[in-house]
């Protein structure tokens, strides 16, 4: 298939959201990538439910939303309310992983299951075919605009090959330092997914950007 683009809103200016937010609804961007943040599974605060709900209400995209937050299963009613079509949890923050992925199921949304860059792809084995999504970060998660872990490329590909040999259906996400030089490289290693932040809201022309690496 060919690749989707997932443009980030950390990186929008949030005191033009609605601006923001109709550059994504008239560009090619395939789904729209909301980061919540806690300030104790990562160290920053982002933007919770109540924000969400106005972005919800003008975004034409399919939700992605990403919790990068400590029990993560208190909120599948609040992100289910949202409208999300897929909701990611941290294979860190969940003892109970399988558990979490079938209440999303239940919920009506897709699963994604993130790891972060220390958390090695071998460790889904036994949750690979029950997932719709494995989500890639590549840089720590809490801030946009870090740079690039390389090691990431290498990590698609054995993702990619236990997709592969189990069977299973789910998407491959990268999050975190794409641009055009990454992203085609994440791309030609398997990627299904980009999700893009500062290489979109700060490019001069955010929908051309967008339209770019659409086209890698
Ligand atoms: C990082 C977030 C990312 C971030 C990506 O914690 O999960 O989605 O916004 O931003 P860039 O693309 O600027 O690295
Ligand atoms: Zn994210």
């Amino acid at each position: 298939m060919n690749h989707l683009i997932a443009p980030s809103l950390l990186s929008a200016d949030f005191a033009h959201l609605a601006q923001d937010i109709e550059m994504i609804n008239r560009s090619e961007t395939d789904w729209l990538h909301l980061d919540i943040m806690d300030g104790v599974f990562v160290p920053n605060i982002s933007f919770g439910f109540p924000v969400l709900k106005y972005v919800a209400e003008l975004c034409q995209k399919p939700l992605d939303v990403h919790l990068m937050i400590v029990q993560p299963e208190k909120f599948i009613p609040e992100v289910k309310a949202l409208g999300a079509m897929m909701m990611n949890v941290h294979y860190e923050a969940c003892p109970h992983l399988h558990r979490v992925v079938g209440a999303i199921h239940e919920a009506g949304m897709k699963a994604g299951v993130t790891l972060n860059p220390s958390t090695p792809a071998c460790l889904l084995k036994d949750i690979i075919c029950d997932v719709d999504m494995v989500l890639l970060m590549s840089v720590n998660p809490g801030f946009g605009g870090q740079k690039f872990i390389e090691h990431t490329v290498d990590k698609v590909r054995e993702l990619r090959e236990l997709i592969e040999k189990s069977g299973s259906k789910a998407l491959i996400q990268v999050d975190g330092g794409v641009n055009l030089e990454t992203g085609k490289r994440l791309v030609e290693a398997g990627a299904d997914v980009l999700v893009a932040g500062n290489s979109v809201f700060k490019a001069a022309d955010p929908v051309a950007m967008i339209h770019e690496l659409k086209s890698l």
